[in-house]
């Protein structure tokens, strides 16, 4: 059955890979993209489907309230994705002021244009929204245990940025128990793959060392992240909007838990093939002063998707970092020749 989407910060990584993909696995969903296109939006990233069939793009903020009551009244808004956040902690930790605004107010703007159109329409219960939140929520995990974060492990938010994704994601539960709502939240690792905006931290090293630039890493190196590759996100992304119960939430992983360290070392082994220099890429690494709180170790159970959604990752990680380098180098080349 064809389907209105609105689906929010479409310009974004995370996002602009899973319009391509809804795109693809239905053809027949009309997509409408509300991005603000601040600096880590690229218009780029969607050039391809910009001025195609079932899809409108809408430059604006979320937090806009007059803007989103007037996409609810134009479109029959069937179902939010809602991807639009500030996401970089470094960022958030010089600023919060914005990671407020962004991802707090402006899913409360959201949440309540949903509510009131779904709610003339009789259909709170049955159109969904939607609300892509990370494992940062759970707060750290230290490195001498094989603890994992599950669906029921309490928020413990340690950054400005996962204190405002915490935030959002409670006002989304909150609509849900309180209106009704048919809400649903998923929680990811880190995510990595092509065209992630270049102060992240898998596209630092990739330019730095091309660049022949010391690649910086936080503190000793050894902080742990888990990570997943785009695409398969977009895959559980798919299977919890159609699939996944109102009111729960899913954890998603790569089961792929990487030091920062060891992440870098495999980068420059791919790059040290792909580019070779006189010297190796790993000497480039170098330890800078530590992130002011960084969390030392993220990781997600993901049992309850694998088990009753049937999801798990495909791309392995070797596959998919050699395939995010290529990606990266070619852009590269494309910049220098
Ligand atoms: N990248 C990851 O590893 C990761 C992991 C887990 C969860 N997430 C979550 O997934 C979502 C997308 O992450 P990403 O890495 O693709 O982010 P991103 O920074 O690449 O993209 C965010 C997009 O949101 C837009 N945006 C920001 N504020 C806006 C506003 N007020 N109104 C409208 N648009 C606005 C930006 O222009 C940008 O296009 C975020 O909610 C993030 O918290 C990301």
């Amino acid at each position: 059955m064809s389907k209105s989407l609105l689906i929010t910060g479409g310009a974004g990584f995370i996002a602009s890979h899973f319009i391509h993909y809804i795109r693809q696995q239905y053809p027949e969903y009309h997509i409408i993209n509300i991005d603000k296109l601040t600096y880590a939006g690229s218009d780029t990233n969607l050039k391809h489907i910009t001025f195609t069939e079932n899809y409108d793009f809408i430059k604006g903020d979320i937090a806009d309230e007059q803007l989103i009551n007037h996409i609810f009244s134009d479109y029959d808004i069937d179902g939010v994705i809602h991807f639009a956040a500030e996401s970089h902690v470094d960022r958030s930790i010089k600023d919060a002021k914005t990671f407020i605004e962004s991802n707090v107010l402006g899913t409360t703007v959201l949440l309540q244009a949903a509510r009131n159109a779904w709610n003339k329409a009789g259909e709170l219960d049955k159109r969904r929204f939607y609300q892509i939140s990370t494992d940062e929520v759970y707060g750290s995990l230290e490195l001498d245990t094989d603890k994992r974060f599950n669906e029921q492990t309490p928020y413990d938010p340690r950054n400005p940025y996962s204190a405002s994704k915490a935030s959002a994601d409670m006002l989304v539960k909150s609509f849900g128990h309180t209106y009704d709502m048919n809400i649903v939240t998923s929680s990811s690792s880190n995510n990595y793959g092509p065209g992630q905006h270049a102060e992240k931290l898998i596209p630092t090293i990739i330019s730095n060392a091309l660049h022949g630039k010391p690649i910086p890493l936080y503190g000793d190196g050894k902080n742990v992240r888990d990570w997943l590759y785009v695409k398969d996100h977009c895959r559980a992304l798919d299977l919890v909007f159609h699939e996944g119960k109102t009111l729960e939430k899913y954890n998603i992983s790569g089961r792929n838990e990487q030091s920062n360290i060891e992440l870098a070392l495999m980068i420059c082994d791919i790059l040290d093939h792909l580019k070779p220099k006189t010297y190796s890429h790993k000497e480039l690494i170098t330890f800078t002063d530590d992130r002011q709180g960084h969390d030392r170790r993220y990781a997600v159970d993901d049992r309850k998707i694998r088990t009753t959604l049937g999801w798990k990752p495909l791309m392995t990680f070797d596959a998919g970092l050699n395939k995010t380098v290529e990606w990266y180098v070619d852009q590269w080349e494309k910049v220098t020749l």
